[in-house]
This record gives structure tokens, C-alpha cells and sequence, in this order.
């Protein structure tokens, strides 16, 4: 039996109180968004209640203190993700915004007519859409790697694709329907020795699996806030220095510049060329929490507990015989994407939920890949540390109900 002190820990998200239904709440779509721990929340009010203010440049104490609140965080991210330097770390609204950030600059810098932008096609809209609306703009193209059936990328397709026109590799560290863990050491060294940069969408990674940029020698990581316990309107993009140096502002206006002259602008220094305007400094104040509280429990003491609950999820709903898991990955976090027999998802899902249990039904926006599966939708049920066997229980009950109601 697990010693993790999840009773404790549950403790600390004032939400996870509540009855829905009449019955306790069960959140199981953490992959959308997870919920806040109240140190999280306490230190959103913090800044309200005593530092808020608009930050750099301002000679006042409050404007001081909120900004060496605001850098300090961005030195945390660093250590947190193993980045060389606090330069390399840009405050955005959230993985999507990070994701276009690149696409759009590193687009404008590096690609012309002919050339390929490779992706996969388990990807989130948000890694698909930019890289589209670039490629659409300067003549390029988007290539798909694909997958095998249990939802693990093909692996001699991805080498067979990449070639002197690919420009960059944008791929996710982890699946958002399938929960692949994708061997990205062994894809960013291939493109590498093809001098090709690789971007990491690591959105679904970040919380589960924690990020080392160094070890993984990505070029490109992006996150957001709202999917590892943080607000949401704040994510991180970590970039080489070597190409945020050379690639131009994604946005222009106060805070990104050196000196403006009606006749020129010259931009401001690393990290602050890439970030235009007043920034989300509640969302900062959130991060910092944030990390604090993972780091007090210890990534791997999640990642264990979180495997437990998986396995746990698998067999109990394997054993109930007409579930059709899809994404069977040997490496894989903590979601299972499934239907039940012949049963449409949304019907699942609002049965589901009537009993307290809140799962994700749809495409999931990857819809590329749900074509691929040629299947309508998929119940997803996507697991936190803060969730428990017993609640995987419940689960199963509620889809015994929905077998009886449809089946
Ligand atoms: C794999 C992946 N990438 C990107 C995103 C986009 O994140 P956000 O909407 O927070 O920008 C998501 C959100 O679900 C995701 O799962």
C-alpha cells in the first residue's frame, strides 16, 4: 500500500471539499487544469493585499519588491527546469502563447519557401495551428510523424522524414489523450546532428515528470502555469540563448525596448525583448508557490504515486471487459483515454458526471489524431497526486451505471 500522505495533501486544496450531486467531487481532468493548492491561492492575495504594483523602473518600495519578487521567480523556473541562465526564460500567457511565440519569430528568422517544419500527429492544436499559419505565410510546410496503434510514435517514420529542408522539430514531451512519454533524448540528439532545433511542448509533462532542459538538451520548452497547480494566463517559454539572440520581438510595445525615437526603436535586452506590455505578476506570484509546493513533495515521490493510481485505473478497468483503452504506450503518465463498448463518449461522460466524477469527453483538441484512431471522441480521465484508489472506485461504478443505462 502507497505511504503517500495524499489524506494530508488533499488537505490543502480547499476545492477538493466539496459535494457535486450530492456527492463528494472527484476531479479527474487534471489534464485541462489541475487545482490550487491554498498556498497557491494565499499567495495570489498576498500580492493584492500588500505588493501590488507595476514592476521595473519603478523606484518606489512596492514596485521594488513586486519586481524582485517577479525576477526571483524567474530564477526559480531556472534552477526548476535546469536552464543555463535566468535569460533564457520568458514569462508568456501559457504554453499556446509560447508555442506561437516561436513559431512566429523563430518562423520570420529561420524559414522560407520550401522548407518543412516537422511535428507529430498526436500533437495539441496549439503545436499544429502556429506552425500551420507560419508555414501558410512564408511557403512552407508542416510534416506528421506518425504513431503505431498504441499511441507510441513511429520511430523509423520520424528518421526517414527528417532532411535538409526541416527547419525545426516541435514535438510534445507527453501526449495529452494518449499519455505517451515520447523518448525525446534520442529524437532532439538525431536532429541535432542535422543542426536542426527542437522545441518541447511540455504542457502534460511539467507536473507528472518535472523538466531537465540541460539533460535533455532541448532547444525550445514551453509550459503553462494552470497545468501544474499554478494560475492560469501564465506559462514559460525556456529558449537558447543562441536563438532568442537572433530571433526578432514577437510582440512590440512598453517593456520590450531599449530606447524609442520616432524614427527607431531599439529592443531591450534577453529576457525582456520577449516580453511586451505589463506582465501577469498575480500569475508569477502563483508560479512561485507553485514550484515551491512540488518541490516540498518531490517530483519522484509523484511520479511514483501517480504511476500507482495509473496502474491501479488500468487493471481494475481492463478487468471490466468491453473497455477499449486507446494509447497502450509502454512509457507512459498518469490519463487514460477509453470508450465504453459502442457507447458514444459524450453519452458516458454526462452520466459520469451526474455521479460526482469529473471526466473530459471530445476530441480533445487533437483532432488529427482521434482521425486517426477513426473514433468520435474519447473519455478521458486524467489523474493528480492529490487523487486516490478509492475515487478510482467510484469511477467504476460510474461506468457500470452507464453500461447498464446504454449497454
Ligand atoms: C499537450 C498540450 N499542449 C499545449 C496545450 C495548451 O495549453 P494552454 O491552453 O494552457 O496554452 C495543452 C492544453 O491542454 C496540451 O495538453
Amino acid at each position: 500500500m502507497s505511504t503517500f500522505p495524499v489524506a494530508k495533501i488533499r488537505q490543502d486544496f480547499p476545492i477538493l471539499q466539496q459535494t457535486v450531486y450530492n456527492r463528494p467531487l472527484v476531479y479527474f481532468d487534471n489534464a485541462a487544469s489541475t487545482q490550487k493548492p491554498i498556498q497557491v491561492i494565499r499567495a495570489i492575495s498576498g500580492y493584492y493585499e500588500t505588493d501590488n504594483c507595476n514592476i521595473h523602473r519603478g523606484v518606489h518600495f512596492l514596485s521594488q519588491r513586486a519586481t524582485e519578487a517577479y525576477e526571483e521567480t524567474r530564477n526559480l523556473v531556472q534552477r526548476y527546469i535546469n536552464a543555463a541562465s535566468s535569460r533564457e526564460i520568458i514569462f508568456t500567457k501559457g504554453a499556446t502563447e509560447s508555442i506561437n511565440l516561436v513559431a512566429s519569430s523563430f518562423g520570420k528568422r529561420y524559414i522560407s519557401a520550401g522548407d518543412e517544419v516537422l511535428i507529430s500527429i498526436m500533437e495539441h492544436h496549439s503545436n499544429i495551428v502556429p506552425w500551420q499559419q507560419m508555414c501558410l505565410e512564408r511557403g512552407a510546410k508542416v510534416k506528421f510523424i506518425p504513431i503505431h496503434d498504441n499511441g507510441e510514435l513511429d520511430m523509423e517514420a520520424f528518421r526517414s522524414m527528417v532532411n535538409e529542408k526541416t527547419k525545426i522539430l516541435s514535438i510534445t514531451h507527453v501526449s495529452n489523450v494518449l499519455g505517451t512519454i515520447n523518448p525525446l533524448k534520442e529524437m532532439i540528439a538525431y536532429a541535432h546532428s542535422f543542426g536542426i532545433p527542437v522545441l518541447v511542448d511540455g504542457a502534460q509533462a511539467i507536473s507528472h515528470l518535472g523538466a531537465d532542459v540541460h539533460d535533455l538538451d532541448c532547444d525550445f520548452y514551453c509550459f503553462s502555469g494552470h497545468k501544474m497547480y499554478a494560475p492560469m494566463g501564465i506559462g514559460v517559454l525556456y529558449g537558447k540563448e543562441k536563438y532568442l539572440e537572433a530571433m526578432p520581438p514577437y510582440q512590440s510595445g512598453g517593456e520590450m525596448i531599449k530606447e524609442v525615437r520616432i524614427d527607431r526603436t531599439t529592443f531591450n535586452e534577453l529576457p525582456f525583448k520577449f516580453e511586451a506590455g505589463t506582465p501577469n505578476v498575480e500569475g508569477v506570484y502563483g508560479l512561485h508557490a507553485a514550484i515551491l509546493y512540488l518541490q516540498e513533495l518531490g517530483m519522484e515521490n509523484i511520479r511514483n504515486y501517480e504511476q500507482e493510481i495509473l496502474d491501479y485505473a488500468i487493471d481494475k478497468l481492463t478487468a471490466m471487459g468491453d473497455i477499449r483503452f486507446i494509447g497502450t504506450a509502454k512509457e507512459k503518465t498518469s490519463l487514460i483515454s477509453f470508450l465504453i463498448g459502442s457507447i458514444h463518449p459524450y453519452d458516458a461522460g454526462v452520466i459520469i458526471d451526474k455521479m460526482g466524477i469529473a471526466v473530459r469527453t471530445g476530441h480533445h483538441c487533437a483532432m488529427p489524431l482521434i482521425e486517426y484512431y477513426k473514433i468520435p471522441a474519447t473519455v478521458r480521465a486524467s489523474f493528480a497526486f492529490y487523487n486516490t484508489f478509492e475515487e478510482i472506485d467510484s469511477m467504476v461504478d460510474a461506468i457500470n451505471r452507464v453500461k447498464q443505462m446504454f449497454g
